[in-house]
């Protein structure tokens, strides 16, 4: 983690006005204008892996394309899931020293954001640039909290793929059903070990694996709908299907690999792909991971969705916000937000993230099989959002997911998960 003492601290005060004031003209500004290659951009995210620090630099590439001169500085904070990369970007909130812009998801950890007047309205960048009309629907609404835009979104994951080692299943017998549901995934699971191997690797060092891990057996055994309600509190974490869920995660669990608090997501995808278990569940990152660690598709790896009566699309996405206030190069800040928009860095940033572009103009005829299934999945599967990923509800809830996941790992107390997420649901919805 960055040490809070390398912290710039900038004299610059520059209020969300004047970063909006600057936009329109800087786009027009000729290359170069940015005279003595003083400007300057600072990021944070959470992009520290092999796939995604080269998806970073496609958009750092690109930033720098669009103003000459200009000087980036990546201070992305390792920890998948990005909580480290909060926790540091909430210190320096706190102490009114803020990045550029920072990665954020949409819907609810941006709301967390807005409710804490940390981010800037963007509404009126949005307006200027038609950019509502050039994504689906689903995607620009996600950026907006009460009516206004608060982020700009780069891609758009899905939280719910079981990655697949060919040869382990073949070996064993066995070949994954995604229509056979959770018992049909859990029984393929015991035959897997009963041949000898490992079923499943997880690598929930960071608690968002094995939070996305449990969300996606919830989402199949209560379905997407039910999923939506939890959010509103028409559908309780108390409900039949979700303490069968539970059950079906312990069971899952007792199938992992025994080290699976000590490595990340990262090496438990790469595992899965060098034969050390038959699945991985995890985000698409892992695509775009396997494909830079040289595994290939369809070969090394395959994919089911996660195994459901539905086809649901567990949606997380990606975007980037800046301060309402102390913004340090509002310039840069609003020239950066203009390259996520673009339709060829969109592409280019997916095809090494394992995304799929938000916009609808980006090209993604030359991305992957499994992006163009994705792609397809979007645009006709029920879309429901991560709690994992802070996407469904605000970041207090979703804390409380992640804190009651991580306590039901050690204590396997489904009476205690359950009572603390019900209790949230009252409080903090
Ligand atoms: C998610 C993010 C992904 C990926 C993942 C693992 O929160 O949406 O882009 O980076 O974390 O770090």
């Amino acid at each position: 983690m960055r040490a809070p003492n390398k912290l710039k601290i900038s004299l610059a005060v520059t209020a969300a006005a004047s970063l909006i004031a600057a936009t329109g003209c800087s786009a027009n500004q000729p290359a170069g204008s940015s005279a003595g290659g003083s400007d300057k951009l600072e990021i944070t995210s959470w992009w520290t892996s092999g796939s995604e620090a080269d998806a970073l630099n496609v958009l750092i590439d690109g930033v720098k394309a669009s103003k000459a001169g200009l000087a980036v500085d990546n201070a992305a904070v390792s920890g998948g899931g990005g909580s480290n990369a909060r926790q540091a970007l909430a210190a320096r909130l706190q102490a009114g020293s803020p990045p550029d812009s920072w990665q954020v998801h949409p819907a609810g950890q941006l709301k967390s954001y807005v409710d804490g007047g940390q981010v800037a309205d963007l509404t009126e960048l949005w307006t200027q640039n038609d950019w509502a009309s050039q994504m689906p629907k689903d995607v620009a609404e996600a950026q907006q909290v009460n009516g206004k835009y608060y982020t700009v979104p780069i891609g758009v994951h899905r939280g719910n793929v079981l990655w697949t080692n060919p040869a382990v299943l073949s070996k064993a017998n066995v070949k994954i059903d995604p229509a056979g549901g959770v018992d049909g995934l859990i029984s393929s699971l015991k035959q897997v070990q009963a041949a000898g191997a490992t079923p499943v690797c997880l690598g929930d060092k960071d608690i968002f694996a094995s939070s996305q891990l449990l969300e996606s057996i919830i989402m199949s055994r209560a379905g997407a709908d039910n999923w939506k309600k939890i959010f509103t509190n028409e559908y309780s974490f108390d409900a039949p299907e979700v303490k069968q869920a539970l059950e079906d995660y312990k069971t899952i669990l007792s199938l992992a690999n025994k080290d699976h608090s000590a490595i990340t997501w990262d090496e438990a995808s790469k595992k899965m792909a060098n034969g050390a278990c038959a699945v991985n569940l995890m985000g698409d990152w892992a695509y775009g991971e396997l494909v830079n660690a040289k595994k290939k598709p369809g070969t090394d790896f395959a994919w089911v969705t996660f195994p459901g009566k539905e086809d649901i699309f567990d949606y997380v996405g990606d975007g980037f916000s800046i301060p309402a206030n102390n913004i340090p190069h509002a310039e840069a800040a609003n020239a950066w937000l203009k390259t996520l928009m673009d339709p060829k860095v969109q592409t280019d940033f997916a095809a090494k993230k394992g995304s799929i572009p938000a916009v609808k103009s980006a090209d993604i005829s030359g991305l992957s099989q499994y992006q163009q299934e994705a792609a397809k999945s979007f645009a006709s599967a029920k879309v429901v959002s991560s709690l994992a990923h802070a996407q469904a509800a605000g970041a207090e809830f979703a804390q409380t997911y992640a804190d009651a996941v991580s306590t039901f790992n050690g204590s396997g107390n489904a009476d205690a998960f359950i009572a603390s997420m019900t209790q949230a649901q009252k409080t903090q919805l």
